[in-house]
């Protein structure tokens, strides 16, 4: 595959019809002058001068990969999806959509690889846009929202074959229903931020989930009861203003290896908050409130490599900490004022 993803600059101007595409026609495009047209198998497209996409103004329809940016892409409409029915990843950026739900993404039955980075969206508000894509398996949704918005459960209903799925929401704030993510029962990667609102069971079916980073400080409040599902190995839950954590928020974590609650609003928390917590590597809780934290807090996690405890109100030294720099080979430990061991 990577050697498909080309890395060439195209430099496209509507205007003039001017295609300078030289350098890479020969090895991934045949051109069709009557039809001023283009064959690619792969496509990375700059456009700075491109405000609108034409129904005629290429057909690439053998293409697999297709990137575009482009700071003034105007709106894209559904007629751009359906000139790459061969496409496995499309990215786009700085483009606006319209995901009115009467307007689907066409089907593109190849297509396992949906990125927008920094675009804007009209109308995500029931929007089922999504639904023929059955076999999706990565979706990036980097947004800049006009106004609220509400992601309903119609969005990712039939994307059941997704394993990663990012949502950001930027200006406007992206609130979810309930059950958004009920059928994404395949997800193992999950990277929620500046996110209004989640329900305490926003994971109930997703069973699979490895890497779950939730990051908001627009959120409300944040469900100290979410259920996390056992098997995360990754869990970041920052800027959330979490207040209390306590042993039956992590008991059922096992699998568990790197934890970041940077960023929240935490003053204490009881010895054995974390004992369940065999498998942890890293644990950082920098950025807290913290004030009255001793090596009993952290004893017991065994494999507990690093320990990041800055930005606090606490006066540690590393002689605090006897036991765990003793027993282990490595041990990196960050405590204000700025100092390191290693
Ligand atoms: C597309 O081109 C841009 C600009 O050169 C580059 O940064 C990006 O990595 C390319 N993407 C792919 C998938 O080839
Ligand atoms: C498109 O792809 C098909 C099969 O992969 C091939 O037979 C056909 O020649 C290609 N068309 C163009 C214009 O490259
Ligand atoms: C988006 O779609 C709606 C409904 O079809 C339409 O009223 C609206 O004008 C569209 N917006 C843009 C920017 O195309
Ligand atoms: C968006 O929601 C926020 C907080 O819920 C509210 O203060 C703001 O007025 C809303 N904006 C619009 C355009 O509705
Ligand atoms: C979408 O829902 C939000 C609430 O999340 C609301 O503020 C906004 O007006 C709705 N937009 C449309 C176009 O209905
Ligand atoms: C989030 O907020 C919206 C609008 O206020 C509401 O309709 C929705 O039920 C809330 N979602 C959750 C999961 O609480
Ligand atoms: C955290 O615990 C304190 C003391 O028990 C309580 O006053 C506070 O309401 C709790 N905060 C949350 C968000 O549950
Ligand atoms: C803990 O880590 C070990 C070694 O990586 C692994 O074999 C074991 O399955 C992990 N425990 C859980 C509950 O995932
Ligand atoms: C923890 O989260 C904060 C806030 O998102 C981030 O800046 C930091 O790099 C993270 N640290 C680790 C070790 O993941």
């Amino acid at each position: 595959m990577s050697n498909k993803v080309v890395l060439i600059l195209l430099i496209f101007c509507l205007r003039c019809r001017a295609f300078e595409v030289e350098k890479f026609k020969k090895e991934y495009c045949t051109e069709n002058l009557e039809q001023s047209s283009l064959y690619c198998s792969s496509l990375n497209i700059t456009i700075s001068e491109v405000t609108d996409i034409q129904e005629n103004d290429f057909v690439i329809s053998n293409c697999s990969h297709i990137v575009f940016q482009s700071a003034e892409l105007g709106v894209v409409n559904n007629n751009f999806f359906k000139k790459f029915p061969q496409a496995e990843e499309i990215r786009l950026s700085y483009s606006s959509f319209n995901l009115t739900s009467s307007k689907k993404v066409d089907d593109l039955p190849k297509l396992k690889k949906l990125v927008f980075r920094l675009c804007t969206v009209e109308n995500i508000n029931n929007s089922n846009a999504f639904e023929s894509l059955s076999n999706l398996e990565s979706l990036i949704m980097e947004f800049y929202l006009r106004g609220n918005a509400t992601i309903s459960k119609n969005l990712l209903e039939k994307n059941n074959k997704l394993r990663f799925l990012e949502i950001a929401a930027f200006k406007g704030k992206l609130e979810f229903s309930e059950n958004v993510l009920t059928t994404l029962e395949n997800l193992k990667e999950l990277n929620i931020r500046f996110v209004g609102n989640i329900s305490s069971n926003l994971l109930k079916n997703n069973k699979k989930i490895e890497n779950l980073i939730i990051s908001s400080d627009v959120m409300n409040s944040f469900p100290e009861d979410l259920v996390i599902p056992e098997t995360v190995k990754l869990l970041h839950l920052n800027d959330l203003k979490i207040q209390n954590i306590s042993r039956k928020h992590f008991e059922k974590l096992k699998a568990l290896k790197v934890l970041n609650l940077s960023a929240n609003h935490i003053n204490s928390f009881d010895t054995n908050t974390f004992i369940d917590l065999e498998n942890l590597t890293s644990l950082t809780m920098s950025s807290n409130k913290l004030s009255d934290v001793t090596e009993e807090h952290f004893i017991h996690l065994k494999n507990l490599k690093k320990l990041d405890l800055r930005y606090n109100y606490l006066n540690l030294k590393v002689d605090d900490f006897p036991k765990m720099v003793a027993s282990r080979d490595y041990f990196n430990l960050l405590i204000d004022p700025q100092y390191t061991l290693y």
